[in-house]
């Protein structure tokens, strides 16, 4: 028996095959692995992708490339590439591939599959089906770079009726077809917020080669609910048609122009569209491209704002302890929270940190609008005092998300704007996170029927698939920089990609499908639903708080519930659960000791189901010893 022997499925219970080889093919790869996943039919073979090893193809049809990464090679060489590779090489690639990582998703002949067509940085392959049989029709060309342009027509008769071929490897170790993929990215890429040497150690990177709607799919098949929407940004899923119809179209038009001097059809009705369902009073619409650099221009527009009217002197900030603003030096600044600020507390301007409504703090028994109009005595403090020196307080309105998903309630901002007003202090909202309904309204300052000074929006503003962030603002700041070049008034803050018009169109097709699908109607529901369902851990012996504003829910876990003692963030319970998720299927990134869901809009009861038992699990993981 050859040691890795070569498998065709149209031997299936042949007697050419031996019961061992039966048992082997059965017990390690076809169960449940393959003959479930792909369907297989006759006269193919299938071969599994081998991590970033390196095949030499002398005479691949349509190859440019000497060298072929095999994990980029999914569906294998034919027959007759098999004979022109170099029998050392192919003696290599049997040592190491393993039946795990084959790839289901190219090789599976349902309609849907064989009718995409397949383009990564190495190939461009285009796998069609064959009406006259269930037989894979596979063309491939081999890019010698990402960048490279597909060189038309491949040679068909090479590649028609391509065999499809698995190999096992009885000794080898179970590669993944994930692996080369990290090891490449390893080697050069630099993670953000991460310790990279966590990667190395047991924190599994995870390259993913698609998203559709709420799932995410990695290179070896395997699905992964987001329920974080990729970092607060996506609205309506991965690969949403209506949004890459509207990018698509786009692409054909315009892809980019300066915003100086120049204008495009979608900043221009992006624009109206957000001044419409503003908060009122929110008519100018300043671009940048990222939450930090929409905080940056709020911060700098206030301090000139105030300059520009003669108040020199009002040039301080004033914000919530527990705050999140972003990462550039401005935007750290405003914030608060220490693992990401304290390093670079020398680099920052001073601010002033005032207690937060957090209700996480509250007393038992208090309310959460008791308690945050209690906390605001700390800002009426604040203001009274410095409000002179103070050109704007700023907040995340209702939840604090980085900051652990700490939410408030409303009641605190309606306060908060009466005291700015008073005090003659700009109010910054930013609405970077949970803007575009993630509180349950389309803003949330509209829960206070508040209208803030400057309102940043980024994230979901283009439905999570493009960096693009607007401050919106009033006709009175507006007007303070409205002047003669000369006397050098004007905001002369910009950013390359200032409005760029892709972004536009996707923000514009997103807005859209408020209107269309009655979003927030239907979220609504689903809130409910995630909020009921969640709400059964609030039993757990160490869970303390379940808390919820509309499509945001976060479960708090702790070491000792009566005596509110945390675990010490050092023990990195969070990823214990976020590492469960994973095997499940399911994409949580605790914040420390709290677990959130933030999904995208188009998740179903049934995956809120999954995505709350899975980190019912994970919690119970992460808190049993
Ligand atoms: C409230 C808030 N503001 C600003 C930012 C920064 O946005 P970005 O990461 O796009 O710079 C974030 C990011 O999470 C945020 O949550």
């Amino acid at each position: 028996m050859a040691r890795h022997a070569l498998f065709r499925e149209r031997r299936i219970g042949h007697k050419q095959r031996s019961d061992e080889m039966r048992k082997r093919l059965v017990l390690r790869s076809l169960i449940g692995k393959l003959v479930g996943a792909l369907k297989l039919d006759a006269n193919r073979e299938i071969i599994a992708a081998g991590p970033a090893l390196k095949l030499r193809l002398a005479s691949v049809p349509g190859a440019r490339s000497e060298w072929h990464v095999l994990h980029d090679l999914p569906v294998a060489p034919d027959e007759r590439v098999r004979r022109h590779a170099q029998l050392r090489d192919l003696r290599k690639i049997r040592m190491r591939v393993g039946c795990k990582t084959a790839r289901k998703e190219l090789i599976n002949p349902g309609a849907a599959e064989l009718a995409r067509r397949q383009t990564d940085a190495m190939h461009n392959d285009e796998v069609r089906g064959d009406t006259r049989g269930a037989r894979v029709k596979m063309r491939r060309q081999h890019l010698a770079h990402p960048g490279e342009k597909p060189r038309g027509p491949i040679n068909l008769h090479a590649w028609n009726n391509a065999t499809i071929a698995l190999r096992h490897a009885e000794n080898a170790p179970m590669s993944d077809s994930n692996a080369s993929y990290v090891a490449r990215d390893l080697a050069h890429v630099w993670h953000p917020c991460t310790q990279m040497k966590d990667h190395e150690q047991d924190v599994p990177l995870v390259p993913i080669r698609r998203g559709q709607g709420v799932w995410l799919e990695d290179f070896a098949g395997r699905r992964y609910l987001d329920a974080v929407s990729s970092w607060w940004v996506n609205l309506f899923g991965h690969a949403n048609p209506r949004i890459n119809a509207a990018i698509s179209a786009q692409l054909g038009e315009l892809e980019h122009v300066i915003l100086a001097g120049f204008t495009h059809e979608p900043v221009i009705a992006l624009s109206a569209a957000l001044v419409k369902v503003a908060p009122p009073g929110l008519s100018r619409c300043f671009y940048a491209d990222n939450g930090s650099s929409a905080v940056e221009v709020a911060v700098k527009m206030s301090f000139h704002y105030w300059r520009n009217v003669g108040q020199t002197k009002k040039r301080g900030f004033i914000t919530l302890a527990n705050s999140y603003h972003g990462e550039t030096l401005g935007a750290l600044a405003v914030g608060d929270v220490e693992l990401y600020k304290a390093i670079y507390k020398p680099l920052l301007m001073e601010v002033r940190v005032v207690g937060s409504p957090d209700c996480y703090a509250r007393e038992p028994g208090v309310t959460w609008a008791a308690h945050s109009i209690s906390q605001f005595a700390h800002m009426e403090e604040a203001l009274a005092r410095h409000h002179e020196e103070t050109a704007a307080v700023i907040v995340e309105p209702l939840v604090q998300c980085a900051g652990s998903m700490r939410m408030y309630d409303p009641v605190y901002l309606k306060l908060l704007r009466a005291a700015c007003d008073r005090y003659g202090v700009h109010l910054i909202a930013d609405e970077v996170a949970v803007g575009f309904g993630r509180t349950g309204t389309l803003f949330a300052c509209e829960q206070a029927a508040i209208r803030p000074d400057f309102l940043c929006l980024s994230k979901g503003l283009t439905g999570g698939y493009l960096p693009l962030s607007v401050v919106m603002t009033t006709e009175d700041v507006y007007a303070a920089f409205y002047d003669e070049y000369v006397k050098l008034n004007a905001f002369l803050h910009s950013h390359s990609y200032s409005g760029n018009p892709l972004a536009c169109a996707a923000a514009l097709a997103s807005l859209a499908i408020f209107d269309a699908d009655k979003v927030l109607e239907r979220n609504r529901v689903l809130a409910a639903h995630m909020g009921n369902r969640a709400r059964v851990l609030e039993e757990h012996p160490h869970v303390a708080e379940v808390r919820q504003h509309g499509m945001i829910t976060a479960i708090e876990f702790l070491k000792n519930k009566a005596a509110r003692e945390p675990y010490p963030w050092q023990e990195r319970r969070g990823l214990k659960v976020y590492r469960h998720g994973l095997t499940r299927g399911v994409l949580l990134r605790p914040i420390g000791n709290v677990v959130y869901f933030m999904p995208p809009y188009v998740i179903t009861p049934e995956e809120i189901d999954l995505m709350v038992t899975v980190a019912h699990e994970g919690i119970a993981k992460a808190t049993c010893d």
